[in-house]
């Protein structure tokens, strides 16, 4: 264990799985203390458990990140178990993917609550404490589909889009009062829900080999690889990035193809 991040009381969403659970697991490495909110409660009581038993100072929390009110109590529980929030990690986040004029009547309000609203609704219960304490950090998960877009893959990147247009935003309103809002986003990173994307194809190994076959490294990302970026913008590291994203994709998106 260090100390990057020691004096944090750090909310992160969708920490039950992926980069979220890297996320909570580096943060506590670098000795944070945490609120792990997810609606998957039992998974993020059993990473609570096991982060404790490391001597991190942890809770988890049942939350559903597109319910304000399911925000509220929970950041509000976070608050008295560990004092004042610095830090926000908007994590989590779930792949809607339609071709548009098919999409299902509901997809598209399910992706925009989820991916980017949900961000909103956890940003607007905890900033105030961040401009109380005079200051602090919020780091956004956003994707490489906040970027380019992949056919077929709506309206995803059109609430990822929007999540960078919320930590621009939310970071130039409030940087006078030191806060950052700053962005990660990341490409193929081996999750559970990339290893449910594979498994809509018909081969699904085939489907994971072409694509790391496109990406320069020839791997996907691996969700530590997010969380150590994580934990340098929500650390003292990074005082002048702000309103900001960093690219996690192995240099893909810069490959030129002929
Ligand atoms: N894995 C990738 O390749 C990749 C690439 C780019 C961006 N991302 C983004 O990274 C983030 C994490 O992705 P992942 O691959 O680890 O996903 P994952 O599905 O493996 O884990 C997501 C976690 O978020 C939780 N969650 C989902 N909806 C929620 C809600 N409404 N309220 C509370 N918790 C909720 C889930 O229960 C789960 O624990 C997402 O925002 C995703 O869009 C992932």
């Amino acid at each position: 264990m260090s100390d990057r991040l020691s004096g944090k009381r750090i909310f992160i969403t969708g920490a039950a799985a992926g980069i979220g659970y890297a996320i909570a697991d580096a943060c506590a490495q670098e000795g944070a203390s945490l609120c792990l909110a997810d609606r998957d409660g039992e998974g993020v009581s059993q990473l609570a458990e096991t982060l404790a038993d490391k001597g991190c100072h942890v809770l988890a929390v049942s939350c559903d990140i597109t319910d304000r009110p399911s925000v509220e109590a929970a950041v509000s529980r976070a608050r008295d178990a560990l004092g004042p929030l610095t830090t926000l990690i908007n994590n989590a986040g779930m792949n809607v993917f339609h071709e548009p004029l098919s999409m299902p009547e509901e997809a598209w309000q399910r992706c925009l609550s989820v991916d980017l609203e949900g961000a909103w609704h956890c940003s607007r219960a905890v900033l105030p404490d961040l401009l109380h304490h005079g200051g602090g950090a919020i780091v956004n998960i956003a994707s490489t589909h906040a970027f380019s877009i992949i056919r077929g893959c709506f309206p995803y990147p059109v609430a990822k889009h929007g999540l960078i247009g919320l930590t621009r935003a939310l970071g130039i309103e409030y940087a006078a009062q030191g806060v950052r809002v700053n962005a990660i986003a990341p490409g193929y990173i081996a999750t559970p829900a990339v290893e449910a994307h594979w498994q809509t194809f018909a081969d699904p190994a085939a489907a994971r080999a072409n694509i790391e076959s496109l990406l320069p490294p020839g791997r996907m990302g691996c969700p530590r690889e997010v969380a150590m970026t994580a934990v340098f913008l929500a650390s003292d590291e990074a005082p002048f990035i702000n309103a900001s994203c960093l690219t996690i994709d192995g240099g893909r998106s810069v490959l030129y193809h002929d």
